[in-house]
């Protein structure tokens, strides 16, 4: 069986892509490593180490990461990411003080080693900015080719962005990082905006979690809700809210969820766009992916198997 990191800016949909990954059969998850993003890089290794409490799983080490871009320390998106997850990341939802710390480890290091490790069998899924994943591969170069399968939520091929008309979240926080990433992957899956948006999620699906009568059901749909509020107030869209970062963890272990276009591409650094890398565009061997349709049932009855499976007491 595989072995998986996930690399989370641990907000909402975040939350979700840990327990998703909990539950699948198809990985073990060794390790969570923590970005910027939706919130302050402590705030969301904070929120990974209370999550993984509340669903039984405290033996899954979490490593803190960088703590901004590799280019600027500015957060110009912060405002509107706690708008969309609450202002500690999780929907304002107040979960009782973590247990245990951080590892002592920083996540670069457990990166580096983990695809010494494991290599063909790692998968990486960052559903943040990627800039852990490039310090990574500039730090140990060899990695780039041993890491079997890197598969992240971001991006935005045919669909418009959600930061600017180009440009999705994740990429834009780090444009130089996700461009390093892309180029020097052996294989990388972007499950970007033009199947993330397809995946809802609405209030009725969070009432079968609290229908679940367990603590967890109801903190997870609270926090759910907030999201799902939040998606209605500003405009993104009324009939529910989209589940980006869980949908990158299905494809990671199941890629036949989604039609991949294998496309090399390049990531702009002024602005973070996801597009064709004239360089290697044409080569007949592609390293580069990018999920262009999905099964929006299967995925979704898939997704709420394992939520009740992880949800339930
Ligand atoms: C991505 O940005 C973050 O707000 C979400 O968690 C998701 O990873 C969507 O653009
Ligand atoms: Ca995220």
């Amino acid at each position: 069986v595989k072995k998986m990191i996930l690399d989370l800016d641990t907000g909402v949909d975040d939350a979700l892509a840990l327990a998703y990954a909990l539950a699948t059969p198809d990985a073990d998850l060794i390790g969570i490593v923590s970005s910027y993003g939706n919130t302050l890089v402590d705030t969301a290794a904070e929120n990974s180490l209370k999550l993984l409490e509340l669903l039984d799983a405290s033996d899954v080490p979490v490593f803190l990461g960088e703590s901004h871009s590799s280019t600027t320390d500015d957060f110009a998106t912060m405002e509107i990411s706690m708008a969309i997850h609450g202002r500690n990341g999780i929907g304002e939802v107040e979960l009782p003080k973590a247990a245990r710390p951080v590892e002592a480890k920083h996540a670069v290091d457990f990166i580096i080693e983990a695809a010494h490790e494991y290599g063909e069998d790692l998968i990486i899924v960052p559903t943040g900015p990627l800039t852990n994943l490039a310090l990574a591969m500039q730090k140990d170069p060899s990695i780039a080719d041993l890491i079997g399968n890197i598969t992240l939520m971001g991006g935005a091929l045919v669909v418009p962005g959600n930061v600017t008309a180009y440009t999705e979240a994740n990429i834009n926080q780090d444009p130089q990082a996700a461009d390093y990433v892309f180029k020097h992957a052996k294989h990388l899956v972007m499950v970007g905006l033009d199947v993330t948006l397809q995946t809802l999620l609405t209030k009725k699906e969070t009432q079968v979690w609290r229908d679940l009568g367990s603590k967890k059901g109801q903190i997870f749909a609270d926090i759910f809700d907030y999201y799902i509020d939040a998606y209605d107030r500003l405009d993104i869209n009324h009939d529910g809210a989209a589940l980006h970062d869980p949908l990158a963890v299905g494809v990671a272990v199941d890629p036949k969820l989604v039609t991949l276009l294998g496309i090399n591409m390049q990531v702009t650094h002024e602005d973070g766009r996801t597009i064709g890398d004239p360089e290697r565009l044409r080569d007949t061997h592609k390293t580069n992916f990018a999920a262009v349709e999905v099964d929006v049932p299967g995925y979704l009855e898939r997704f709420m198997n394992y939520m009740n499976i992880v949800l339930s007491d």
